[in-house]
């Protein structure tokens, strides 16, 4: 059974005219990792909430581990954990109080809850605060008493959405390794974050979504072949102007006071010599995934059109 299909998925909220999502169409295969990436507003937390039967979609269905989010939710809800993105412990109770009430009122005997809460508070680093209330704990590990809770459970699937927000780099591995343990276990996970790194890190499929729209969806291999070259050189806006530059590489319109040009290395070098000999300021650095996405999601205009063709056809 899929964790996860939606077909023309749409949500536009009450009073609102954009569409939150516009029909998503999206397939998560099981005991996968797979991470909606996207920037602040488009549309990750409204996708996940659906999918975990939080909030009504406008059109399209929605699918989970065989069962409509309409007409069935609550068989849905018995299967899937959550852990959202705004919510918050109760101040006045323990690490060990949230995780093992919360397992039993998911019906798991008081034996399998204290040795499920025990495991995870070890696995995330919390049992030396398992007693503390949380409101004398840090901000990370609240959000790790979250994470917790919801990986305790024996949910067949985990929404995580942006779940180390706001961890140290040591917390956010704990919760990575947390997540992929979760995976051997033959579980499927659903993630959102705007971290490419944490993507790079736990993926084995991306889709990345801009303005309630699927721009591309593929494996991080594919992600990559977006944009073959493998340089990247920021050029001073003034005395430049995209003609000018084309014919070193693709080029695209940041927003910023930069143009970016993505260049092979011969290119990059012609590119660096012509910019030394007109005194015009660049910086030059290597292409990154953090580029791909920026590039797929920027809001500015994307003149290379080969490249914006290229990005498209992906999706
Ligand atoms: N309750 C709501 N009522 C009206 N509009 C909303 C509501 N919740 C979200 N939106 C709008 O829907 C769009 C998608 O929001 P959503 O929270 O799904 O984005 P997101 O990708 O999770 O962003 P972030 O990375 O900031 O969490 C945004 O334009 C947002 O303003
Ligand atoms: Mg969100």
């Amino acid at each position: 059974m899929l964790p996860i299909v939606t077909e023309e998925l749409s949500k536009t909220y009450k009073g609102s005219r954009l569409s939150a999502l516009d029909k998503v169409s999206l397939r998560v295969e099981p005991r996968q990792i797979f991470t909606l990436l996207g920037r602040n507003g488009a549309g990750k937390t409204t996708f996940v909430r659906i999918c975990a039967t939080q909030l009504m979609p406008s059109s399209g269905t929605v699918n989970i581990l065989g069962y409509d989010v309409i007409t069935e939710a609550n068989r849905i809800r018995s299967l899937i954990s959550i852990v959202p993105q705004e919510a918050r412990p109760l101040r006045a109770l323990t690490p060990w109080d949230h995780i093992y009430n919360w397992l039993q009122i998911r019906g798991e005997d008081r034996i399998q809850a204290k040795t499920k809460t025990e495991a995870i508070l070890q696995d995330l680093e919390l049992y030396n605060a398992k007693d503390s209330p949380a409101m004398n704990l840090s901000g990370g590990m609240k959000q790790k008493i979250l994470v917790a809770m919801a990986m305790a459970t024996d949910a067949q699937l985990l929404f995580l959405d942006e779940p180390t927000i706001g961890l140290d780099p040591v917390s956010r591995r704990q919760v990575w390794s947390a997540i992929k343990k979760w995976k051997i276990q033959g579980k499927s996970i659903f993630l959102t974050t705007h971290y490419m790194d944490e993507a790079e890190m736990l993926s084995d499929r991306i889709a990345i979504i801009d303005q309630g729209r699927l721009l591309s969806t593929g494996s991080m291999e594919d992600l990559r072949k977006i944009i073959p070259q493998k340089v990247r050189i920021d050029i001073a806006k003034e005395n430049v102007d995209y003609d000018m530059l084309r014919p070193f590489g693709s080029v695209i319109d940041t927003g910023a006071n930069t143009i970016r040009v993505f260049a092979f290395e011969k290119a990059a070098k012609e590119l660096s010599e012509f910019a030394l000999r007109r005194n015009i300021a660049f910086t030059i650095s290597p292409v990154t995934l953090d580029d791909v996405f920026v590039s797929l999601v920027t809001n500015g205009d994307t003149r290379d059109k080969p490249l914006r063709d290229r990005l498209f056809r992906h999706a």
